[in-house]
């Protein structure tokens, strides 16, 4: 296979697909995500297949076209391209039909006569996603396709294991495509790029250099109208088991080998992960904001963390001693999600007078408006003394648009590329990781909406300089001691 670059799909690795189709195409997720992706995939000439959405809601073609139009002139801010849309629209077919139901396959094995690629993205509820993939199974319809499903992938290590051998009953491994949509964005794929793309960062990246990660992801709201969803879930299976756990691969793992490893990210991710030990629920701090039982859905008494912090260890050379501190919050002060490198102190300097260097902190925010940068010491004009600087890196202003997660992994998952999504390997082994958490889960500490998650959160960090405020794009990224 030819390697092709793309806008969204960095290089295609199996045969490209000849037909997408989107099961649950009339739900909240599309609405909110996949439409503006098939947009701006359309607009980059990446996709070149007819769509096919299955649902069961009463809907035609056309209804459906009005819909996603609906979706993308929101999302692009009312500067539709219109006849981006028109090619859009004219390869979009409808099948309504129930999934329980083997007349809605049959339906669609027409559709899809003579397709020997399909991608299947199923958008539905993950309790579908058996009946969805059996009933594929029993049309003839998994031979030469690829499956891409939605996260959640079970809710503890032993219902990821049954649902994965659920699917391994009628797909091969490498025809499942897990979206882990934090994967689809660009300044998390940036993290390998800064890292192993340059000689200036590996040299300091291990032990004796660095004194400890920092890695938060910071919500400025609630769980909204999602209560029902939420409440069996809580922040650390929504977004620690998989979203933080996959950055922390990234900014850990060892470098990627050529040679013959057909898979050398996700291997090496793998031998990452293998190397963390389970999490210690000593070491873990729960909390829910005041008002969250007052959420639609939410139940009595609800003990659901919408707050969890907790420290990790990699039991490698490269990283013995280095704690890892991983926070996750809803109703915090900012929206931010940022890796933060916390080098050790310098030693004491006969220049800067009585001056102590501070240490330096190495910076890569994804969200909002990724970048990187590198917090330093320089000399105070006019006087002896220091004053801490950044050398800062902002993605876009540098390099111009980004496509976002879900045009990547779509258009990833159309050219066969694999890369970017989550192995079965990968999701037991992080379920593993969690699963003392969720065994004996520490009490819950009720926080206020707006700061920065329970007091317990704080101590979790004594001894290691605290939590930095994250670097939010209005502020200067100084890591003063915080939050
Ligand atoms: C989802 C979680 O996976 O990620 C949500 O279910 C969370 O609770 C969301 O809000 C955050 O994604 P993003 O891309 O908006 O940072």
């Amino acid at each position: 296979m030819p390697l092709v670059a793309t806008r969204a799909g960095g290089k295609e690795t199996g045969p490209e697909a000849d037909a997408l189709v989107i099961f649950g195409i009339s739900g909240d997720l599309a609405r909110k995500m996949t439409y503006d992706a098939l947009y701006e995939l359309e607009l980059h000439g990446t996709l070149r297949v007819p769509v096919i959405g299955v649902a069961k809601d009463d809907l035609d073609g056309k209804q459906l076209v009005k819909r996603m139009r609906e979706s993308c002139v929101a999302a692009e801010k009312d500067d539709l391209d219109e006849s981006v849309f028109e090619r859009l629209s004219e390869r979009v077919g409808y099948v309504r039909g129930d999934y329980e139901d083997p007349k809605t396959f049959r339906a669609l094995a027409e559709e899809l006569d003579g397709c020997e690629h399909p991608v299947f993205y199923l958008e539905t509820p993950p309790s579908l996603f058996e009946m969805v993939v059996d009933g594929l199974a029993a049309a003839d319809l998994t031979k030469g396709a690829r499956v891409v499903i939605e996260k959640p992938f079970g809710h503890d290590l032993e219902s990821a294991k049954a649902l994965n051998a659920e699917l391994s009953k009628h797909l091969a491994e490498p025809q499942i495509y897990r979206i882990d949509h934090f994967l689809g964005k660009e300044p998390v794929m940036d993290i390998l790029y800064l890292r192993f793309a340059n000689l200036v960062l590996e040299p300091i990246w291990n032990h004796r250099y660095i004194s400890s990660v920092r890695i938060t992801m910071a919500e400025d709201f609630g769980v909204d109208d999602r209560g029902s969803f939420y409440d069996p879930v809580g922040a650390l299976r929504d977004v620690i088991q998989n979203h933080l756990l996959q950055m922390l691969a990234l900014i850990a793992m060892e470098p990627p080998t050529g040679g013959s490893d057909p898979d050398p990210v996700r291997d090496k991710k793998m031998d990452l992960f293998r190397a963390i030990p389970a999490a210690d629920p000593q070491r873990c701090v729960r909390g829910q904001y005041e008002g969250y039982q007052d959420v639609d859905g939410v139940a009595p008494g609800s003990e659901t963390e919408t707050f969890i912090a907790l420290r990790l260890f990699v039991e490698s050379w490269r990283w013995a001693g280095v704690p890892f501190f991983i926070r996750a919050g809803k109703c915090m002060e900012a929206k931010a999600t940022e890796l933060r490198v916390v080098l050790n102190s310098p030693p004491p300097i006969g220049i800067a007078g009585s001056a102590v260097p501070r240490a330096d902190e190495i910076v890569i925010r994804i969200d909002p408006h990724g970048g990187a940068c590198i917090l330093v010491e320089a000399k105070q004009p006019g006087k002896e003394t220091l004053r801490q600087v950044d050398l800062e890196l902002l993605f876009e202003e540098e390099l111009g648009d980004q496509p976002g997660p879900y045009e990547r992994l779509l258009g990833d998952a159309l050219l066969g590329n694999p890369e970017h999504f989550a192995r079965e390997d990968m999701v037991e082994e992080t379920w593993r990781i969690v699963q003392p958490l969720i065994d004996d889960p520490p009490e819950v500490e009720t926080y206020v909406p707006g700061g920065w998650g329970p007091e317990g959160s704080s101590h979790l960090v004594t001894g290691y300089g605290g939590w930095r405020r994250p670097w939010l794009p209005s502020e200067e990224p100084y890591g003063a001691v915080g939050p």
